[in-house]
């Protein structure tokens, strides 16, 4: 492929999903390789591969054939209901996948992977990187064991623990198959078309938006300040984030379609201390 950035050889899972499929089309001009499960029209033709990460095999045939120096792993099962709701299916993904992907890294290999702030209960006002971890639901459980997975393979890792991940309600942030997605863009959707939304004014979050996270996963690329880093904007409820963001956008009219009210929560606020990814790459994110 002509006018290729050498950085090494790229691999991408979930290459299909929100986040991959951005990074996968930020990276066209790197040696990247996508691995996703459903195929969608046109994926092929980007160099796509259709497998199930559950099959040791075939993991390993992507990686003899795609020989990758850097791993973004972002094949997972998602969501804390789902994970609560399908236990089997969490464990047989979200492990059953970094598995195979940690048996498979060579010695020189760069593994990047997203991980969650909910490994956090909520107890700590700020917790950073070096806090005591206290999953409260399975997702997170599982996050944070293949985090230990990771880090107890090689010492060449970005762990990033990311709050909720949004766009601007772009076309792509909802899967046309599951019809999943966040519900900042769910809801930014549904105020472009006219409808009201409740939102909760008591349940207080980071947020991330997906531009800025992809921008800092180029920046991983060439980067050996390895180690785990929390990212993420200031503290603010839902109700906040999304009036601030309907002002970006120049929507003050759409703030009287949205309801504050009060919802349930557990816990009701979830902060991350990103002074770390501050002092490092100096970042600070809105
Ligand atoms: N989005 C967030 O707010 C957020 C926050 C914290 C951490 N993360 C982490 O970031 C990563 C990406 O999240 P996302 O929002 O992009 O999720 P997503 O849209 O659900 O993408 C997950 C991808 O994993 C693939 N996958 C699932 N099971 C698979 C299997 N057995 N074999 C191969 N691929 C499989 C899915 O493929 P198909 O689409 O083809 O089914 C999908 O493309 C995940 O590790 C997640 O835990 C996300």
């Amino acid at each position: 492929m002509e006018n290729r950035i050498n950085s090494g050889r790229i691999l991408i899972t979930g290459a299909g999903g929100f986040i991959g499929r951005g990074l996968f089309e930020k990276l066209k001009n790197y040696d990247s390789t996508g691995v996703t499960f459903h195929l969608k029209e046109g994926d092929s033709s980007k160099g796509f591969i259709e497998a199930d990460l559950r099959d040791g095999k075939k993991v390993k045939e992507i990686f003899d054939k795609v020989k990758p120096t850097i791993i973004f792993h972002f094949a997972a099962f998602l969501s804390p209901r789902r994970n609560e709701e399908n236990p089997e299916n969490a464990r047989a993904a979200n492990i059953g996948i970094t598995q195979n992907i940690v048996n498979n890294l060579s010695d020189d290999a760069h593994i990047i992977f997203p991980s969650t702030d909910k490994v956090f209960d909520g107890s700590d006002p700020n917790p950073d990187e070096e806090t005591g971890v206290n999953p409260l639901w399975l997702y997170a459980h599982l996050k944070y064991e293949c985090e230990e997975m990771i880090k107890e393979k090689t010492d060449k890792f970005h762990i990033v623990r990311l709050p909720i991940v949004h766009s601007l309600g772009d076309h792509f942030s909802i899967s046309t198959r599951t019809g999943r997605g966040s519900f900042i863009d769910k809801a930014i959707i549904d105020l472009r078309s006219g409808k009201k939304v409740t939102v909760f004014n008591n349940v207080e979050r980071c947020f991330l938006r997906l531009e800025e996270l992809l921008n800092l996963f180029e920046i991983f690329i060439n980067d050996t300040n390895y180690g785990t880093y929390h990212v993420g904007t200031r503290l603010m409820n839902y109700y906040d984030r999304l009036c601030a963001l309907c002002d970006e956008m120049g929507k003050d009219d759409w703030k009287d379609k949205i309801i504050p009210v009060a919802g349930k929560a557990s816990p009701l606020v979830q902060n991350l201390n990103t002074n770390k990814l501050k002092n490092i790459f100096g970042l600070v994110l809105t």
